[in-house]
């Protein structure tokens, strides 16, 4: 089992199941032309984030973590056009091609792009809360205060979606002293003690290698 079968199963589920479409796939070249990091989620994950929205009935979208907006675009064609993504990003430059990204999609009536760190820029989403799904996918060493965070602005509920918590495994180095690996844990022991969430997360593989994510609900009974 390797990384090139892993890719390649990926393709072809893209092709077949996912049915991205050129808006996607113009958004993650925009990426690669500009030079950006190439950590965007996959077509399937992306999928996967729209059909959570839908199942969630989400109007209302929080995302931590912009890069060129592919995410926010899987996000936002979930919400509907009554439906609002608000994005945080802490880089210019990125932030600068997901709105290009966002515009050719035709979603910039529904994408609102938050440039600063988000540490900075959460405080002010208190009047815009309750967000009925945050995803977070910035900078891993955060976390835990992200997770924080997104359960101040969620509410009974609401999904909280976090990305890259296996990480090749590393998640269980109990003596790493990598910040990501320490952000993930931190936010594994928070999420063990949270009696108001009900939590479980789920190991990938794929083009971007063996990592996993979390999915946290917010309990209304
Ligand atoms: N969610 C995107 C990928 C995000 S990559 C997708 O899947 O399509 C992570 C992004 O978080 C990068 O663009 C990085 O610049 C941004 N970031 C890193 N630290 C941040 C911070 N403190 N506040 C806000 N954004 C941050
Ligand atoms: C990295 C960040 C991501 O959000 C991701 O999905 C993959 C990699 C990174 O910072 O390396
Ligand atoms: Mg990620």
């Amino acid at each position: 089992m390797t990384l090139e079968l892993w890719t390649a199963v990926d393709q072809y589920i893209t092709e077949t199941v996912v049915a991205e479409d050129h808006i996607l796939r113009a958004a993650t070249e925009a990426g690669v032309a500009a030079g950006l990091p190439q950590i965007s989620v996959t077509p399937s994950q992306g999928k996967l984030l729209y059909l959570l929205a839908r199942v969630q009935g989400a109007r209302a979208i929080l995302e931590i973590g912009t890069l060129v907006g592919y995410s926010t675009i899987w996000l936002a064609r979930a919400v509907g056009p009554n439906g609002r993504v608000i994005t945080l990003e802490s880089e210019a430059a990125h932030a600068a091609v997901a709105r290009d990204n966002v515009a050719r999609a035709g979603l910039e009536e529904t994408v609102d792009i938050r440039v600063g760190k988000a540490l900075d820029t959460l405080p002010g989403l208190v009047a815009a809360a309750p967000f009925d799904l945050v995803f977070i996918d910035a900078d891993k060493e955060s976390n835990p205060q992200y997770f924080e965070w997104a359960m101040r602005l969620a509410k009974p509920g609401s999904l909280i979606i976090i990305d890259n918590v296996v990480r090749d495994g590393t998640v269980i180095d109990a003596a790493s002293t990598d910040p990501r690996v320490l952000g993930v844990r931190r936010l594994n022991m928070l999420i063990a003690a949270e009696r108001r969430v009900s939590a479980t997360t789920i190991q990938t593989v794929g083009s971007k290698g063996y990592d996993g994510f979390t999915v946290a609900r917010v309990n209304d009974d």
